[in-house]
């Protein structure tokens, strides 16, 4: 199978040495990236600015910026793909105004004023055709009822829950708690795992759905 999968932070800049972030290292998406190769599937990974190796397997890696860059990444490889994988923190504001040059402190205006980046997956749903969509839906406290709303509301076939409010589990840790919703009633709580091997499952649950190992 063909995985399409986006990892990290997206940075919205508001000069050009400054920006609107979030804490995603990427360590989720690149461990989903090297499971699906590790497997035999063909893996394009498309990702925000994080520290971190390509893992080996033949990965194709596309390096972008901001939220607009992943789209349009992502919609550029989406016709190639049979399973997305949205791991990424994809920043959901942007500032409206961003500097072609640094700004000068005593220049700069306290209020930083937003819009509103594009929801990636609900973009991409609308040319989801046979393919098979999982999302993740990271939360502090308990993360089912929003997983379930965003199962439905982002029309995805697999949604990670995540409760990023604890130690072991969520951003810049090796470890992750997660449960699996799926649309086809699959209500999977796991024990904390390595991050390694919640990708190995999420792949496995992705294999099984579309009835193909490879
Ligand atoms: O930010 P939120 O919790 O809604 O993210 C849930 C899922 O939606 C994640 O898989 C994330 O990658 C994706 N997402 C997206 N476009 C955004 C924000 C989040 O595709 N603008």
């Amino acid at each position: 199978m063909r995985f399409l999968v986006s990892a990290g932070p997206t940075r919205e800049h508001i000069d050009p040495v400054r920006f609107l972030s979030n804490r995603s290292t990427g360590r989720m998406g690149f461990a989903v990236a090297a499971a699906a190769a590790a497997a035999g599937h063909t893996v394009t990974l498309v990702t925000g600015p994080v520290a971190l190796e390509t893992p080996p397997g033949g990965i194709r890696r596309v390096d972008v910026i901001s939220a607009r860059d992943m789209l349009a990444a992502l919609q550029e490889h989406l016709p190639e793909t049979d399973v997305l994988v949205m791991t990424a923190a994809v920043a959901d504001w942007r500032p409206r105004h961003t500097a072609g040059a640094k700004l000068k402190k005593a220049a700069m205006n306290p209020v930083i004023e937003l819009e509103p980046n594009p929801d990636i997956l609900a973009t991409l749903a609308q040319a989801k055709a046979g393919r098979t969509f999982v999302g993740f839906a990271a939360e502090t406290g308990d993360p089912l009822p929003e997983a379930r709303r965003k199962l439905i509301a982002k029309g995805l076939d697999l949604i990670v829950a995540n409760d990023v409010s604890r130690s072991d589990s969520g951003f810049a840790v090796d470890t992750n708690r997660v449960t699996l919703i799926g649309a086809d009633g699959t209500f999977a709580p796991l024990p904390l795992l390595t991050k390694h091997e919640v990708a190995c499952e999420i792949v496995k649950w992705c294999e099984t759905r579309r009835g193909t190992q490879t």
